[in-house]
């Protein structure tokens, strides 16, 4: 790619972690709203992408579930993330997610943050957090290692702006840049069928512009996009690179983890995704005679 044509784009943030540990109370007191209060039961089910101005820049945070079933989904957000933040509960310390977190973030070579979370709480031991994530190979940088612990509470929002500051210095090492000049390609993050919708999927933009009349192929599905909305639900007509979209107009329901492209020529988009089918009833064909 010609290198004069990318520009500076937001870090895509994931936040991992065990199951309670406090991740989406985290990214509320980001935020700044409550989305915590608004799950069922208090349990993450899907990807939440959204994006915030830290110092005036803006950052994309994806939030995963910690629950032990969604493996697949946190490998998944390891894949399209610049920089992971692991919250580890102080008063709980590190279990079977943490791990887990923990693999991703490096089988994607992801630099890693340690969001010591819950640090209000009586039980808090910051120091068995520290020598319980060396084990796994994230040795504090006061012990002479090179992963960043920032000690917060989700809570109150203590040190909650230090784990920004961190996240930007990161993200800014990592020189994160994209073209934005050019149709539009990313992940599709989470996706469903919706009664009254049809097929609804959350996109998160790699590289290039997406409008709002672009036509997508993702798999086999394809489509012209009917309405693009942004995290807060406010329907946008143009979205650049790490930015997290939803979007309507699929004629099916996309894999979550697929990747998608935009194209000048609903035609064209078509023409892909058919071929793709036809691949896929010809494998079938194969498979069972
Ligand atoms: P899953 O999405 O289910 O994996 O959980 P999560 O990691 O998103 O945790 P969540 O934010 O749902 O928080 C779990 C519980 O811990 C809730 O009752 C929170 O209020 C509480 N909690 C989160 N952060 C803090 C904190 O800093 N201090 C205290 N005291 N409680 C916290
Ligand atoms: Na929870
Ligand atoms: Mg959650």
């Amino acid at each position: 790619e010609d290198p004069s044509k990318l520009e500076s784009r937001p870090p895509v943030v994931t936040i991992m972690g065990h199951v309670d540990h406090g991740k989406t109370t985290l990214l509320d007191t980001i935020r700044k709203t409550k989305v915590t209060e608004g799950e069922f039961g208090g349990i993450t089910q899907h990807i939440g992408a959204y994006q915030v101005e830290v110092n005036g820049r803006k950052v994309t945070f994806l939030d995963t579930p910690g629950h032990e079933a969604f493996t697949a989904m946190r490998a998944r957000g390891a894949k399209v993330t610049d920089v992971t933040i692991i919250v580890v509960a102080a008063d709980d310390g590190v279990m079977p997610q943490t791990k887990e977190a923990v693999d991703h973030a490096k089988a994607a070579g992801v630099p890693i943050i340690v969001a010591v979370n819950k640090m209000d709480k009586e039980g808090a031991n910051p120091e068995r957090v520290m020598s319980e994530m060396s084990e796994l190979g994230c040795m504090p940088e006061e012990w002479g290692g090179d992963t960043i612990f920032v000690p917060v509470s989700a809570k109150t929002g203590e040190g909650v702006e230090d784990l920004l500051e961190n996240v930007l210095v990161v993200a800014e090492v990592a020189d994160l840049r994209a073209n934005p000049h050019k149709n539009a390609v990313g992940t599709v993050i989470e996706a469903k069928l919706d009664k009254g919708r049809g097929s609804v999927a959350t996109l998160l933009i790699e590289a290039g512009t997406l409008h709002a009349s672009d036509a997508i192929v993702v798999g086999t599905a394809f489509g012209r996009v009917r309405k693009m909305t942004d995290d807060m639900g406010k329907e946008i007509k143009v979205a650049g690179p790490s930015t997290p979209v939803e979007i309507i107009g699929l004629n099916s329901v996309p894999i979550a983890g697929d990747v998608f492209k935009a194209f000048d020529s609903e035609k064209k988009a078509r023409q892909i995704a058919e071929a793709r089918l036809n691949v896929r009833v010809e494998e079938e064909r194969n498979a069972s005679s």
